[in-house]
């Protein structure tokens, strides 16, 4: 690095362990088990090489009616981006300005923190306190925060990365009218998962809070983080603000017309939500019943967030094979041990579900 380079800090959040061991367990993706529908690899055999040869439509319509579909909105309340990370990135450079703050509900998904930090933004991290119970207090203590530091801007992660609980519509109606003119973005990257027909998705109240910013992904339930598609949902002026600042053509050719025909097909987010929410109950209706690990908040969707009361969890789970996504030093659950596990298929959870009777059995808590 020279010594003209700007020093931009990473946050020290979820660390990624790779493991040298190919036989072990990865439970730390994050990602669908089922991936993406099989219906995908016949699009991509018959996209034809004539369209790597032009531009992509700069205006994305064809992709933004199956968003607007897919919602119930108009065109002009969505603009597409390269995954929900760049919505992220874009959104604070578009409407904030730097020196100024932002509040975020931790603990939470670190790029958003990482994004106003590196804009200059001073976040101001409303922590959801140890019983982990997203009630009216927390909205309470978060609208205080804002108002109290002047901040421009809330971020909600709905349903939240590492928990995976959700704050149901009337909760954000709650926190968008109080709210007033401060913006509320809620990123709904794991949203279809909690629900495949968008029950509790808030991107349809853009016709009624102008304060609202949604931001939506491909790359969780839809089973294709290597596509790279998301979007944002708002009201027509803020999504011309962040188009005025957004790269032309950030999503490819290629990209645009799978995810076209992956939100034209409903079919397999379907089924994706149904062995989800089966696995889910299955696997955390057994965790349950071990006394010395304890499950902080309640999942809608394929991840969770677990702890040992005594022991370091993450480090047990790689004695027996098994990668845990180590949120231990995580803003917001500092000094708490906490692992976040994604739910898999039947076989893989039965393997991790005996490895935590078994961790629970010899450390049994009265
Ligand atoms: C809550 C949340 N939002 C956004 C993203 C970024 O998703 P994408 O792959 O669409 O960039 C992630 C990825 O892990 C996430 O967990």
């Amino acid at each position: 690095m020279n010594s003209f380079t700007k020093k931009i800090k990473r946050i020290d959040n979820y660390i990624l362990h790779e493991s040298g061991d190919k036989n072990c367990l990865r439970f730390d993706v994050g990602t669908s088990c089922l991936g993406p529908s099989k219906k995908i690899s016949k699009v991509i055999k018959n996209l034809s090489t004539a369209g790597l040869s032009e531009y992509p439509d700069p205006t994305y319509k064809e992709l933004k009616e199956v968003i607007a579909k897919k919602y119930d909105i108009n065109l002009e309340n969505i603009t597409v981006t390269a995954g929900a990370d760049e919505a992220i990135s874009l959104i604070p450079r578009a409407l904030l300005e730097p020196k100024s703050s932002a509040v975020v509900a931790v603990p939470t998904f670190y790029r958003i923190i990482e994004s106003n930090q590196q804009f200059g933004i001073k976040n101001m991290l409303v922590s959801i306190g140890k019983n982990f119970k997203i009630g009216k207090n927390y909205l309470d203590l978060i609208l205080h925060e804002a108002k109290r530091a002047k901040t421009k801007m809330i971020w909600i992660c709905n349903p939240n990365n590492p928990t995976g609980e959700i704050i149901e519509l009337d909760g954000l109606e709650y926190l968008l009218k109080k709210a007033g003119k401060i913006f509320v973005t809620v990123d709904e990257a794991f949203c279809d998962f909690a629900d495949p027909n968008t029950k509790y998705s808030s991107a349809r109240l853009v016709k009624k809070y102008k304060n609202l910013i949604v931001i939506g992904s491909l790359s969780k339930a839809y089973g294709l983080p290597g596509l790279r598609v998301g979007y944002i949902i708002s009201n027509k002026d803020i999504i011309d603000n962040i188009d005025v600042i957004k790269p032309v053509f950030n999503v490819s050719y290629l990209s645009n017309r799978i995810a076209i025909e992956t939100l034209n097909d409903q079919d397999h987010l379907l089924k994706t939500y149904k062995l989800i929410s089966n696995e889910r109950e299955y696997v955390i209706g057994n965790i349950k019943k071990m006394k010395s690990l304890q499950i902080l908040g309640e999942s809608c969707v394929n991840i969770f967030l677990i702890r040992h009361k005594t022991k370091d969890l993450f480090e047990e789970l790689q004695k027996k094979g098994i990668v845990a996504a180590d949120f231990r030093k995580s803003l917001g659950l500092e000094n708490m041990g906490c692992v976040r596990i994604t739910i898999k298929k039947r076989k893989d959870n039965n393997l991790l579900v005996e490895a935590l009777r078994d961790i629970d059995s010899y450390n049994i808590v009265r």
